[in-house]
């Protein structure tokens, strides 16, 4: 792990996604058990005293980041962290466990069919079976990464293999599920002392893009906007925040969430996925929602911290 310096360095331009490039320093985490001081080699061997950790705020998106593995590492380390445990960023990083678990605890998911590379090169011919029995379109999709990467609508069968191979590109284990035709509904999950809270829901409206995609998502892509609150009546926002609580609890959340859902045309709520750790910017949905719901950014962050320090 590297120190950052400039933090300019890291904006998002669309034409030039930004790069961490090696500077020479190296963090050194503290050792279980003492004073939990944050040190640093630098690029000229000089080694810096950066303070005593309080709290972790491990605001980190993929693997290695919302994927349980260095949350492990904290609580190995005894050094406190705010989000998301272990277990359940393991179980919302693949999205096969995570609508496993949410089936199983009365949830609706999407219909959906987990393929592993290697079976389907050995035999995808029952494989093709249960994705066709799904009906169209249908969403291929890799099991763990994110950020719309990797994700194909299928519109008919003979786009099929080649929206698996993109997937298969960042996953070996990738998931085709049935498309749901509805609204794009996103709620803000946080766990405060005193228990479980639901923000306003929000929307994304689709105008002009096919689904949100990654160009969408972060690099400013025109036709898709983040709306909260949601144009909704009251007893749907009760029902989606019902839903996103039961979600959250279902896998054993702690202290935030957002739970993505669609408000399908035929009235009912799908759980689309949960995201232990959600797009944090000022314009993101996560804050937007708490925002819209009372909360300013600088109190969401300090309830997150204090979550972390209860713990
Ligand atoms: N079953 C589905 N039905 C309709 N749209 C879907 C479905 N699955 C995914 N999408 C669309 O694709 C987007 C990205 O898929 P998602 O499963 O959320 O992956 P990621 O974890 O990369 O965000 C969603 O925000 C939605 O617009
Ligand atoms: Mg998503």
């Amino acid at each position: 792990m590297l120190e950052a310096d400039d933090p300019a360095k890291f904006a998002l331009d669309a034409a030039h996604l930004p790069e961490v490039v090696d500077n020479g320093s190296r963090v050194l985490w503290p050792e279980p058990g003492g004073t939990r001081t944050l040190r640093v080699v630098q690029a000229d061997g000089a080694l810096a005293d950066l303070g005593p950790i309080d709290v972790v705020l491990p605001i980190l998106h993929g693997t290695h980041g919302e994927d349980g593995t260095i949350q492990g590492y904290f609580d190995t380390l005894e050094v406190p962290y705010a989000g998301g445990g272990v277990l359940d960023s393991a179980v919302c990083m693949d999205k096969h466990f995570m609508k496993v678990v949410l089936e199983s605890a009365g949830i609706a998911v999407s219909p959906w069919v987990t393929i592993r590379r290697a079976a389907w090169t050995r035999d995808a011919a029952p494989l093709r079976a249960q994705i066709e029995a799904l009906g169209l379109p249908v969403f291929v999709k890799p099991a763990r990464a994110g950020s719309s990467v990797g994700v194909s609508k299928v519109d008919a069968l003979d786009e099929l293999d080649a929206a698996l191979e993109i997937a298969f590109a960042e996953d070996e284990k990738v998931l085709v599920e049935r498309g749901i035709s509805g609204r794009e509904i996103e709620v803000a999950i946080l766990e405060s002392a005193d228990g479980v809270r639901a923000s306003l829901p929000g929307e994304i409206v689709l105008t002009e893009r096919g689904f949100y995609d990654f160009e969408g998502k972060y690099l400013g892509g025109d036709g898709v906007d983040v709306v909260c609150p949601a144009e909704l009546s009251d007893s749907q926002i009760a029902a989606i925040q019902d839903v996103g609580i039961r979600a959250f609890e279902a896998v054993d959340g702690r202290g935030l969430a957002r739970v993505d859902m669609f408000l399908a045309d035929t009235g009912g709520l799908v759980v689309n996925e949960l995201n232990t750790m959600p797009g944090f910017t000022p314009i993101s949905m996560f804050p937007k929602c708490w925002v819209a719901s009372g909360l300013s950014y600088g109190d969401l962050i300090s309830e997150l911290i204090e979550a972390g320090l209860r713990r």
